[in-house]
């Protein structure tokens, strides 16, 4: 019937001769959360990054909502909610003028975008340090700045790159919620991560990357079956080993 939120068809990137990802392709309905497990190198950043509009595929196809992500990136944009690796704050503004900005950048009037910052900082629990310069704050309060402002536009696909990586227990568990959240108001969610306990917690639908190829898709409890494994970081490894 309808199409999936996000449709990865035949994704190969190279950078120079090295191939980063070799014929990869996915797809994350609505109301879905995607993760993407793979070591360091598998091609994560990679991907996310194609369908960000960020970097262009060497081939293959990508489609957020329909859009196609090379034909119309402006757009797509508009509707994608990112939170890459090396998303950086300005260290000088407070997180409600960081929000204000970029509800702004999203094309919302000057007053549209105070009331949705002020509504974002209320939903997404920051509050307490809202009128703080973002230098001030600690890595989990501006991870959860980076999440507000990739969330703050209501988007309707989000991709996350790591979302929580680095951060402490808490602060993980305060980004998990929120990704339930988005699940739950029937966004697609498609994010990396390297933990795979993590991956368990949250997504319908993981796939393992390595060495840019997809070597196996399917729920957690999936995986584990055909796997023959118990232990998750087991699983995880007979995928990488087994196929390689
Ligand atoms: N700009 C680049 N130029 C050359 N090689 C790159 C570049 N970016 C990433 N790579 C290589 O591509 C592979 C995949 O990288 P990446 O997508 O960042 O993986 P991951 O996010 O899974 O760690 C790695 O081997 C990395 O070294
Ligand atoms: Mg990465």
């Amino acid at each position: 019937m309808n199409r999936p939120a996000v449709e990865l068809r035949h994704i190969s990137h190279r950078y120079g001769s090295f191939l980063a990802l070799d014929d990869v392709s996915l797809s994350v309905r609505a109301g879905q959360v995607y993760g993407l497990l793979g070591p360091n190198g598998a091609g994560k950043t990679t991907l996310l990054r194609i369908l960000s509009t960020l970097l262009r595929p060497t081939s293959g196809s990508a489609w957020v909502l329909g859009l196609d992500v090379q034909a119309e990136p402006e757009a797509v944009r508009h509707r994608i909610g990112v939170l890459t690796a090396g998303s950086g704050l300005y260290d000088r503004l407070t997180p409600r003028e960081t929000l204000r900005y970029f509800l702004r950048l999203h094309g919302l009037s000057r007053r549209d975008a105070e009331d949705r910052a002020a509504a974002a900082l209320a939903r997404f629990g920051l509050e307490s340090f809202a009128d703080r310069p973002c230098a001030s704050l600690s890595t989990g309060q501006r991870q959860r700045v980076l999440l507000a402002r990739a969330l703050a536009h209501d988007p309707e696909v989000l991709i996350l790159d790591e979302p929580t990586s680095g951060l402490d227990v808490v602060a993980a568990r305060g980004i998990h919620a929120l990704v339930a959240e988005a699940r739950a108001c029937g966004r697609a969610v498609l994010l990396s991560s390297h933990d795979m306990l993590e991956v368990e917690l949250l997504c319908d639908t993981v796939g393992i990357l390595d060495g840019g190829r997809l070597r196996a898709e399917g729920s957690v409890a999936e995986l584990r079956q055909r796997s023959g494994r118990d232990k998750l970081a087991e699983v995880f490894l007979h995928y990488l080993e087994t196929t390689a």
